[in-house]
């Protein structure tokens, strides 16, 4: 099995940008953890703070991967091109957040991608990560 983490802007800046919210680990050393528990999947990771690169990473891996996890950080609230793209391929999507984002601004609560998506996982910190490939596994 073969998943594809995509993550969005300032993503790159976990364990640095406001710890309060997002914690105070890197997904750098995070990732060898996740992989950790799923050792029969290779686990592909990707992060761009640019949408258009997001969505030429999911055209690219979302005819041949198994599963995307895609955390689309504030495009998530935004982007009716990454809507589109995620409805284009065929590999499902699930949406994940770190953050619980329903208990923060009011703009957080609109997600324009969720409709697109399999499912969405919100509020676990990065083992929102793990709960979404654990989904895709069952
Ligand atoms: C986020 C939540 C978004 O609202 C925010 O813009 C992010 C991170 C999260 O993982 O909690 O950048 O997607």
């Amino acid at each position: 099995m073969t998943i594809q983490i995509i993550n969005g802007p300032n993503l790159n800046l976990l364990g640095v940008r406001e710890p309060d919210v997002y914690g105070c680990t890197s997904f750098d050393d995070f990732l060898p953890r996740l992989r950790a528990c799923f050792p029969d999947v290779q686990i592909d990771y990707f992060q761009s703070n640019i949408e258009g690169e997001l969505i030429n990473k999911l055209q690219a891996v979302g005819f041949q991967c198994d599963g995307i996890v895609l955390n689309a950080a504030a495009y998530t609230h935004t982007s009716i091109a990454l809507a589109d793209c995620i409805r284009a391929i065929s590999a499902p999507v699930v949406e994940v957040h770190i953050s619980n984002v329903h208990q923060r601004e009011a703009f957080r609560h609109q997600s324009m991608i969720a409709a697109a998506c399999r499912g969405v996982i919100c509020g676990f910190g990065l083992d929102s990560y793990r709960l979404a490939i654990e989904s895709f596994k069952r």
